[in-house]
């Protein structure tokens, strides 16, 4: 079986981190998403792995690479434009088809794979959806988790066990069971992908291939979640994603810890971090070679490598590399700060903020 990680798309609602980087990078709990994605397949045993790529193309690649260091075959389809979710299948089909050698049932067989949002957090990883999907005589299964708004998610309408119907942002929900950003196809979804017309978004929506599915009689499943799940497309969701995964982390000391300070709690302080006269409260991550010196560090708090945090107070918030927060007088919170940001005290006189702020940067002062 393999794997389909879909990382193109615009990003608009996490801008702007996304003017320079991708989302699927932002490191949750000290990992970018994508890697967790990544890890989740391969845990599942699917090694064979294509992602789909946009704008961000570049960095992505130098990210992941080969897929080597995770002991998997990595290959790359670009996406001239974000046409959709169905419309990254329907590029990557020739990848996603089985060996044109093989025997035809081998070739069927071969051409079944999972799709994953690389945007996607999900507790527990993917191994027994896909040993679920690989047993069964299946032609798509759906993972849903039930929500409490299902009016703002495609919902799914079950009957006799079988998905019989999707319905987008219902005004009255069938149901309270929400399609998450993970899917297991076999062959039969190229057809669908390539009958469909784009919506009046103009993408071609995954839903309405799996609609056709349905329509067509194929057998559609659902796979119902039971843990949580996070699309991390925006910064609260990309909070909630650091806080769930801290929660479950283990505490773990690979760096160094004065003895005046203080860690409390689960906290992971990875390679040559320093903690110097301060406190970090867990859940926390430092990540290597940063220093946090005479400062505060707070429960739900990342701070990614190569960062010098100092005379100050930080917590439920992520800070990614190289950054520099020094002599802030007021506690940062609930923030995602990008990558070689410099936070510092103006010197006394004259008595100003000074910033250099790209597009769509959001700051609230005191
Ligand atoms: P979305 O979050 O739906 O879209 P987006 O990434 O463009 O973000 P925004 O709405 O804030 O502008 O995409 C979900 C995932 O699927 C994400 O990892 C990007 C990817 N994707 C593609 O690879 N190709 C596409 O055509 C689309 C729409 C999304």
């Amino acid at each position: 079986m393999k794997g389909l990680i879909l990382s193109g798309g615009k990003g608009t609602r996490l801008r702007p981190i996304t003017y320079t980087s991708a989302k699927q990078l932002v490191p949750v709990a000290n990992r970018p998403v994508l890697f967790r994605v990544l890890d989740a397949m391969v845990e599942a045993g699917i090694t064979d792995i294509c992602i789909v790529v946009g704008d961000t193309a570049a960095i992505i690649e130098a990210a992941v690479g080969d897929g080597s260091a995770w002991g998997a075959k990595v290959t790359y389809v670009h996406q001239e434009s974000p046409l959709g979710l169905a419309h990254a299948v329907k590029i990557s089909e020739e990848y996603l088809r089985g060996d044109s050698a093989a025997s035809a049932s081998e070739a069927a067989s071969a051409s079944e794979f999972v799709m994953f949002l690389g945007d996607n957090v999900i507790e527990g990883g993917i191994t027994s959806l896909v040993e679920q999907f690989t047993a069964s005589d299946w032609n798509a299964q759906i993972v849903l988790k039930q929500v409490e708004n299902p009016q703002q998610f495609g919902v799914a309408e079950l009957q006799d066990g079988r998905i019989v119907r999707l319905v987008e942002k219902p005004k009255h929900p069938p149901s309270n069971l929400a399609v998450v950003g993970i899917y297991m196809f076999d062959h039969h979804v190229f057809e669908a992908v390539n009958a469909i017309e784009p919506s009046w978004r103009g993408e071609l929506e995954i839903t309405h291939a799996i609609q056709y599915l349905i329509d067509k009689g194929h057998r559609v499943y659902p796979y119902v979640h039971e843990g949580w799940w996070i699309d991390t497309g925006k910064m609260e969701d990309m909070l909630e994603a650091n806080r769930l995964i801290l929660d479950t982390n283990e505490s773990r000391m690979e760096g160094f810890v004065d003895a005046d300070s203080k860690v409390n709690g689960k906290v992971v302080i990875e390679k040559d971090a320093e903690i110097i006269n301060s406190t970090v409260r867990g859940p926390a991550i430092i990540g290597e070679r940063t220093r946090v010196v005479n400062a505060y560090i707070g429960p739900f708090t990342s701070i990614y490598h190569d960062c010098l945090i100092a005379e100050c107070e930080i917590e439920h918030s992520m800070i990614m590399e190289h950054c520099k927060i020094e002599d802030i007088h007021h506690r940062i919170e609930d923030s995602l700060i990008g990558r070689h940001v410099e936070i510092v005290r103006s010197p006394a006189k004259p008595r100003a903020y000074k910033m250099v702020l790209g597009d769509h940067s959001k700051v609230g002062i005191l």
